[in-house]
């Protein structure tokens, strides 16, 4: 991802210790090794990648489908509309934007929004679990405000409810909101300042 060609991918951060791993959208093919996600595989002397192989596309395009199977996905109602990084990578791996045939017949429960936090409306029915908000909260704080619970299809991204702490750092931090890719977290008026330069540094 650092040699200037675009490989698709939901879930990476370069500052991260460790790759999450978790979108997959990020196939390659290793020659000898099939295809791989490219963000969990080092760079090793002498590889051959393959980047765009019929089988890394399809690949691909079956992550994205498992990634919306669950969304929300009324984006024309929805805050980020025309500005989200899922929209982007739609158009790159070429799926559409509408739950995919294989999962329309999925029980449909909608998660509660949590309005917890003064700065932050966390809305679960938007998130990919891409691992990326919990991952900055952490390098910032220490200790991640936001985290996962559930597991499978009932996992779901959740937000600490200690409002004191929340109230110390959130303000002037804005990071989670500035990576995610969705609009599973709507920046409240409170946190503009925090955002315009937490949106600045993760640019690109
Ligand atoms: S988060 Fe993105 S893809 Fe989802 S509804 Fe909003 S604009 Fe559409
Ligand atoms: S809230 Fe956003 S950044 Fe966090 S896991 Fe969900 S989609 Fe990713
Ligand atoms: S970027 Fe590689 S799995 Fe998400």
């Amino acid at each position: 991802m650092n040699a200037g060609i675009h490989i698709p991918n939901l879930c990476y951060l370069p500052e991260a210790d460790l790759p999450f791993g978790g979108c997959r959208l990020c196939y390659v093919d290793v020659e000898g090794r099939g295809p791989v996600t490219a963000c969990t595989l080092p760079v090793s002397q002498g590889m051959v990648v393959n980047t765009r192989t019929p089988d890394v596309e399809r690949l691909r395009k079956t992550a994205f489908k498992l990634l919306i199977a669950y969304h929300d996905l009324d984006c024309r109602n929805c805050w980020k509309n025309k500005r989200c990084a899922l929209q982007k990578t739609a158009a790159k791996v070429k799926v559409k934007l509408k739950t995919p045939e294989d999962f329309r017949d999925l029980p449909e429960e909608p998660v509660p929004l949590n309005k917890t936090n003064p700065y932050i409306t966390c809305d679960p029915n938007r998130c990919i679990l891409c691992g990326k908000c919990v991952c900055v909260c952490t390098l910032r704080n220490g200790e991640p405000f936001l985290d996962f619970v559930g597991r499978g299809h009932e996992a779901r991204i959740t937000m600490c409810s200690d409002i004191a702490l929340l109230e110390s750092t959130c303000a002037d931090c804005a990071e989670c909101v500035a990576v995610c890719p969705t609009a599973a977290l709507e920046p409240q008026p409170a946190l503009e300042a925090a955002l315009a330069a937490a949106e600045a540094k993760w640019a690109g």
